[in-house]
């Protein structure tokens, strides 16, 4: 019998954070969920409200867990939150106080196309989190996943707003590829990764098994709806989104959406031995609409 750890989850009402609660909740795992908004607890859940990860209030409610999944993080900045404080900073202190608490290990959700060499603000922001864990002696497993797909996730929700406006805007040709991934995969494989020994102290990409133009997922995604899919000059859409803080696409949206980032598939397959969802079927079917 596996024996379950117990998990604490930070960002608990994010969408990632939702999805997973949810599911570990249906596995009768017990776990503590952070949050700085007040939530509807699942069974077999605690609560945190915390704004500022406070230590005061946090230790002794965390102490002597198993595992924390890390799951805070930005994609858009502004002068009031900022990748390095957001994403890195936030990162290295809850290293520091899953070490306080004797938290044996963190399960981080960076990017897909994060590197050593990467320019993007965003990416080098995941980088600088990852390294934080690496350094941190904890066991890890660290996921980099594409753009990961539900009901509720924000390029749906994104995608749905347009159709319903009539207009779907496509930023440049439309011909750089995605690789995105079903959340029920994604919450899986999380899930996993808390007990199965081959998950310990990797870097996964986290990627489905297509990888299509953005130009076929818009298509495919509005197929049926009388949506027009407009293609906008790139110039222009980065002008848009550096003149525009209500831009569709941020700066770095734009960079990770046109930078062609690929995963390996098979691997991912080949670890955790799971059937995965057609992100394309599930277009397709028209059921993300
Ligand atoms: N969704 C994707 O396709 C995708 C792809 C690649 C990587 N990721 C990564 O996966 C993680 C979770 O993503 P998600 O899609 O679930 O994002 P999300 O819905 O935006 O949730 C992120 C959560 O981070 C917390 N947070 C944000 N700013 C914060 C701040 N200043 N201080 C404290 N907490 C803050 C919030 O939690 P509370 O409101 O509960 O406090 C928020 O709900 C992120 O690190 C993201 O970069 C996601």
């Amino acid at each position: 019998m596996v024996n379950y750890p117990k998990v604490v989850v930070t960002g608990a009402s994010g969408f990632i954070a939702k999805n997973l609660r949810k599911h570990l909740s249906a596995k009768n795992i017990e776990f503590i969920s952070i949050s700085r908004n007040d939530f509807k607890k699942f069974k077999c859940e605690s609560k945190i409200i915390s704004n500022y990860f406070d230590e005061k209030n946090l230790l002794t409610k965390i102490k002597n867990s198993d595992v924390l999944i890390h799951l805070v993080g930005i994609g858009k900045q502004s002068v009031n939150t900022d990748y390095h404080i957001v994403n890195t900073g936030l990162t290295n202190y809850m290293v520091n106080l899953s070490k306080k608490a004797k938290i044996k290990k963190i399960v981080y959700l960076s990017g897909l196309g994060v590197s050593s060499n990467t320019s993007i603000g965003y990416f080098i922001s995941k980088y600088n989190a990852e390294q934080q864990i690496l350094k941190s002696g904890l066991n890890f497993t660290i996921f980099r996943p594409s753009y990961i797909i539900g009901k509720d996730d924000y390029f749906t929700k994104y995608l749905k707003k347009q159709v319903k406006k009539g207009e779907i805007k496509i930023p440049g040709s439309g011909k750089y590829s995605i690789q995105p991934i079903h959340i029920d995969d994604v919450v899986k494989i999380i899930f996993k990764s808390l007990s199965e020994e081959k998950f310990k102290n990797k870097i996964i990409d986290l990627v489905g098994s297509e990888t299509i133009t953005f130009e076929k997922y818009v298509k495919l995604f509005s197929k049926g709806t009388n949506t027009n899919i407009k293609k906008i000059n790139l110039e222009d859409s980065y002008h848009n989104a550096i003149t525009n803080p209500k831009s569709d696409f941020g700066i770095d949206d734009l960079n990770i959406l046109i930078g062609n980032f690929q995963g390996n598939h098979t691997k991912l397959k080949k670890l955790t031995g799971m059937k995965f969802e057609s992100v394309m079927k599930l277009l397709e079917s028209g059921r993300l609409l």
